[in-house]
């Protein structure tokens, strides 16, 4: 857990085996809990050079929105950050969430129906930690606009996009959070982790 990262930079000479992560998928998605054993998770593979432009172009045009967002010093650090690696990473994943599946009869999501999203973040989890146990770095891309995203690739509008995520194999194992090697934040202490008692 410790050495799980987000991970931008991947190796250009090394493809991924499609046994090995075949492998780190079902295994992480098939383990993972959710809601009324919803099983709400799609994977969509984003193959194509089509699809790969389509994700890459919506990326680039959020990401310099983003920026517009930033004045200043934290403008110039946030352009100089590497926030995805769309144009590198030999495997590229849309995670969705099937918000209409019958599968679970509605158990546990029906006050809270965002139980089944949730439900996805949680084996998007697993399959990190999967796949940094077989030296496998995952990205985790969110600086895109879902809707479109969804409509550009021709998916059903009853499914919500809950991460896209870049996979191949990293150029540097590292302990340290990228945001937080480049200055842009800190990650809290263990020390200073609140638990609050009431
Ligand atoms: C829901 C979610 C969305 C994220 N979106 C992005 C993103 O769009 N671009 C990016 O560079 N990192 C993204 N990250 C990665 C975080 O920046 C990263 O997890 C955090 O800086 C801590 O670093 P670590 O994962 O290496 O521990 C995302 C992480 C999560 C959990």
């Amino acid at each position: 857990m410790h050495w799980r990262r987000d991970v931008r930079r991947f190796r250009k000479d090394k493809i991924v085996d499609e046994k090995i992560l075949h492998r780190t998928l079902s295994s992480s998605f098939h383990s993972a809990p959710s809601v009324g054993l919803s099983e709400p998770w799609r994977i969509i593979r984003i193959d194509s050079e089509h699809s790969r432009q389509v994700a890459l172009t919506n990326f680039q045009e959020m990401n310099a929105k983003a920026l517009d967002g930033y004045k200043g010093g934290k403008k110039q650090q946030y352009a100089s950050l590497k926030l995805s690696g769309m144009q590198e990473a030999p495997v590229q994943l849309a995670i969705y969430c099937d918000d209409s599946t019958s599968k679970g009869s509605g158990l546990g999501a029906q006050s809270m129906t965002e139980m089944r999203r949730y439900s996805v973040v949680s084996a998007i989890t697993l399959f990190w930690l999967a796949a940094r146990s077989v030296g496998l770095g995952v990205g985790w891309v969110s600086i895109l606009d879902p809707i479109r995203l969804t409509h550009d690739l021709g998916l059903s509008e009853d499914w919500t996009l809950v991460g896209y995520l870049c996979v191949g194999w990293p150029e540097e194992d590292n302990d340290t959070p990228e945001l937080e090697r480049y200055g842009w934040e800190k990650r809290t202490s263990v020390d200073d982790m609140n638990i609050t008692s009431i």
